[in-house]
């Protein structure tokens, strides 16, 4: 019998996430059906724990809110309806597709059982006359802060603040909601969050954060929501939620990331990884094959490992990165005016733009065409069981992220390099933004104890850093919780 032990890791060292807790794997054998339970099952009994359960983050919120919210109404507020909701949003870990998504490329995510759990009550008071700007008095509350109520009131023409922090994430994407009231109108919520997601390391716990409090906001809004969108054809409305949540960080946060963590955040599927075309925003369901190709070929679990070291996406190399890509991209320009974004070029097109580019242009251009290959290889690889290929398409992603791209550090490469020559690995790579964070390892499921052991050991010794780990699987991305009994509301 597969069984989960928690281990005392320092996981959460960063910022306000000071849990220690993490989750290893003991007892596991070698089974083709048992290693898709652990990464595939719906739940069960051979599913990776969260930290901290759902229930027990739901509770954590309600009491908080408890606390914070005086729920006795006044007269005229009685005459409104009240909605009381809770709204869950998952971490990811990326398996391949890294830093292509802001030039349109692929990204091969899912979503984990670390999340952000939103809980409080709204109502929307709808404009008699239908005139005037539309806004929201928003009060929220973090149980990652102590004593961190904040209250803000928005308008339609109301602008970020220039010293963003952690409320604008909350307060950027309540504003892209602003659009769905009917004119004049005015929405209120009150609400308090909590999370497990560690900060900084590299699992989206930002997204994660604005993908919770979106969903809460959608619900208060009820028949209001997506207003507009609802016209569209293809109205999808985790896909309108990512792209609203993506420009909230954007436009708020003064951050120019991508749309990966939103969007798998936002539409991720119980079971699945997805590939996703960032410039479509297309979704593709991909699923593990259920037995490996090769007979030799034990079945692989996924394993994350922290190396402790905070990343951030908002200040430095990231809008570097960003910016480089745009240059490289005008240089291919000039020998192929069809390239718009770099996912257009290939390696042809660099060759011949070559005399246009810096060699770091090249290098960054190089990565993310080559990265792009990897990522729908990695996509058929991991549907058809071939673990050592996908294991080979990783180990190749990382070396291009280390040297092509240089979002690694030294103690990340530390950490690949001694899971990439532990036996039974397939493959590893440094996963999430990077300059620190965490790496995502694909390892025989009856190695991976040892490793977890290893890598913990080793890492200690080469940097004097402890490096937390936990066994994983694709879980499902944002949705609600019965305010009865914290249960997901399926559908
Ligand atoms: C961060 C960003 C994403 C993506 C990754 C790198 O997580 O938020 O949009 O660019 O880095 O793949």
């Amino acid at each position: 019998m597969l069984q989960l032990v928690t281990t005392t890791n320092n996981f959460f060292a960063h910022g306000f996430y000071n849990k220690d807790i993490g989750v290893s794997v003991k007892g596991a054998t070698k089974s083709t059906t048992r290693a898709n339970k652990l990464l595939l099952s719906n739940g069960g009994d051979n599913r990776s724990t969260p930290i901290t359960t759902m229930e027990s983050k739901a509770q954590t919120a309600k009491e908080l809110f408890g606390k914070y919210f005086d729920e006795t109404r006044s007269t005229e507020e009685e005459v409104i309806p009240v909605t009381t909701a809770i709204a869950v949003a998952p971490g990811r870990v990326n398996l391949i597709g890294e830093h292509t998504d802001y030039t349109g490329g692929f990204v091969l995510p899912f979503a984990i059982d670390y999340s952000t759990v939103v809980y409080g009550q709204g109502s929307v008071k709808v404009s008699a006359d239908g005139n005037g700007e539309s806004k929201a008095k928003i009060s929220f509350a973090s149980a990652l802060f102590p004593d961190s109520l904040k209250t803000f009131e928005i308008t339609e023409s109301s602008t970020p603040s220039e010293t963003p922090d952690w409320t604008s994430y909350v307060v950027g994407t309540v504003f892209q909601y602003l659009q769905d009231l009917p004119k004049g109108s005015e929405i209120g919520l009150k609400f308090c969050i909590t999370s497990d997601v560690p900060q900084g390391s590299g699992l989206s716990s930002s997204a994660s954060l604005e993908v919770a409090v979106g969903r809460f906001v959608e619900t208060v809004l009820g028949e209001y929501a997506f207003a507009s969108d609802r016209k569209q054809e293809d109205f999808f409305p985790p896909k309108v939620r990512a792209l609203r949540c993506q420009k909230a960080e954007n436009e708020w946060c003064n951050s120019p990331c991508g749309i990966m963590d939103q969007a798998i955040s936002s539409a991720a599927t119980n079971g699945s990884l997805m590939l996703i075309d960032c410039r479509a925003l297309e979704f593709k369901v991909t699923e593990m094959a259920k037995e490996s190709l090769m007979l030799e070929d034990p079945m692989p679990v996924i394993v994350v490992a922290n190396s402790n070291i905070k990343h951030s996406i908002g200040g430095g190399e990231y809008p570097i990165r960003v910016a480089q890509c745009k240059s490289a991209t005008d240089a291919l320009k000039k020998v192929n005016p069809d390239i718009v974004t770099l996912r257009d070029a290939t390696m042809e097109d660099v060759e011949n733009a070559k005399e246009y580019m810096t060699e770091v242009e090249y290098n960054r251009a190089t990565h993310v065409i080559t990265e792009n290959d990897r990522t729908i290889q990695a996509k058929e690889e991991l549907e058809q069981g071939d673990w050592k290929r996908v294991g080979e398409l990783m180990n190749d992603s990382h070396a291009s992220m280390r040297d092509n791209y240089e979002v690694s550090c030294k103690e990340v490469d530390i950490l690949v390099d001694i899971a990439q020559n532990f036996p039974g690995v397939y493959g590893s790579r440094l996963t999430g933004g990077g300059f620190g964070g965490c790496t995502v390892t694909l390892v025989a499921e009856d190695s991976a104890e040892e490793l977890m052991a290893h890598i913990k050991s080793e890492y200690k010794e080469k940097t004097g850093i402890d490096c937390p780990y936990f066994v994983t699987r694709p879980t499902r991305g944002a949705h609600l919780l019965s305010v009865k009994d914290f249960k997901p509301i399926v559908g």
